[in-house]
């Protein structure tokens, strides 16, 4: 269990709508029943359509909502049972406006949060200054500006900041960069990094694929409230995509070759594009079998083609994040 930074069992939770009569009475099931876990020095995609529970898990985890039913353990400890310990232990960064005092500087929200932890006023000159050098405070002017005037950018350095200050091992950000210049976004996507190699536990959820498979050792995918897949980048994309493309650009050796590509390539799934004076073939393998593609194209070779250049080609995250969670935003 120590080695877990992060598990969640069975969470599931049900948001009351609608009258306050009995009659009235509806719930939303946003939860139903997420498991996951995240290790010591990872960091842990959880990605999702809007409404998929991603940040309602994070306040579970971060014991602002109880659970209905299920379990989860910060660093060890009950996210309901040991909730004072859980806090200790959590920095956590959700929408990147909320409890910021908008007529204080960025350095006197940070004084007043890092004495509010229980942090020393001797100390926490040292940690700003830290946190400072990691996050690009002052190079943006985030300490010295009210927080009513900073850019989104601006305060989400801020946020990061604030939930880095205790020095936590387990740290949760609810879509840090969204919305955030790229400036921000990279330096945000550096720091939760450099977390995970001092082997703090890192949970992000994000919307961005990029950023995603930049940053994050493995994914939860969820979907309605329960988790649909978990695994690093390439276990996701070998488990549910098992095809892969094997690209090659080619300079035939005259303008009739249909007919040569279609038996050579014959029993294979091929497409054909002309770019210029080349052609880009485009031929799917199961993955293991890439060498198949290859043989057929050096056999090209033989016929007169030349190589250009030969690639393989991976299903991108993206198209995985589509087939997985297609309709899947409320059910
Ligand atoms: N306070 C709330 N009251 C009622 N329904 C809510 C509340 N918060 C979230 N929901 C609903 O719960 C589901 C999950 O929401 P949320 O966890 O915010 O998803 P995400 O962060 O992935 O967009 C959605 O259907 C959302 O509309
Ligand atoms: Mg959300």
């Amino acid at each position: 269990m120590r080695e877990d930074g992060i598990v969640a069992e069975s969470l599931v939770k049900r948001y009351h709508i609608g009258g306050l009569l009995r009659r009235g009475r509806r719930y939303i099931e946003a939860l139903r029943g997420v498991s996951f876990r995240a290790r010591r020095g990872e960091v842990l995609g959880l990605l999702g359509p809007n409404g998929a529970g991603k940040t309602t898990t994070v306040k579970i985890l971060a014991t602002l909502l109880e659970p209905d039913e299920g379990d989860a353990w910060i660093a060890g400890f009950h996210v309901v049972k040991d909730r004072g310990l859980v806090r200790r232990n959590i920095g956590v960064m959700l929408s990147v406006e909320r409890g910021f005092y908008w007529k204080l500087t960025g350095r006197e929200n940070l004084v007043y949060f890092g004495l509010l932890y229980g942090i020393p006023r001797a100390k926490l000159d040292s940690r700003i200054r830290e946190l400072s050098d990691l996050i690009g405070l002052e190079e943006v002017g985030v300490l010295d500006k009210p927080f009513e005037e900073m850019s989104l950018g601006m305060k989400a350095r801020l946020g990061l900041a604030r939930a880095l200050l205790a020095d936590p091992e387990v740290i949760m950000l609810d879509e840090p960069s969204l919305g955030l210049d790229p400036a921000s976004a990279r330096r945000v996507r550096r720091v939760i990094r450099g977390l995970a190699e001092e082997g703090k536990t890192v949970l992000l959820t994000t919307h961005n694929m990029v950023e995603a498979e930049e940053v994050c050792d493995r994914i939860a995918f969820i979907a309605s409230g329960r988790i649909v897949a978990e695994g690093s980048v390439d276990e996701l994309k070998s488990i549910l995509s098992p095809i892969v493309s094997v690209v090659a650009r080619l300079l035939p050796p005259h303008n009739e070759v249909n007919g040569l590509l279609d038996k050579t390539l014959a029993g294979f799934d091929f497409s054909v594009r002309e770019r210029g004076e080349y052609l880009v073939v485009r031929i799917r393998v199961k993955r293991g079998e890439e060498h198949l593609a290859v043989e057929k194209l050096l056999s090209l070779v033989k016929d007169g083609f030349r190589l250009i250049e030969s690639r393989v080609e991976e299903p991108g995250l993206e198209d995985l994040y589509i087939a997985l969670t297609r309709g899947g935003s409320e059910a």
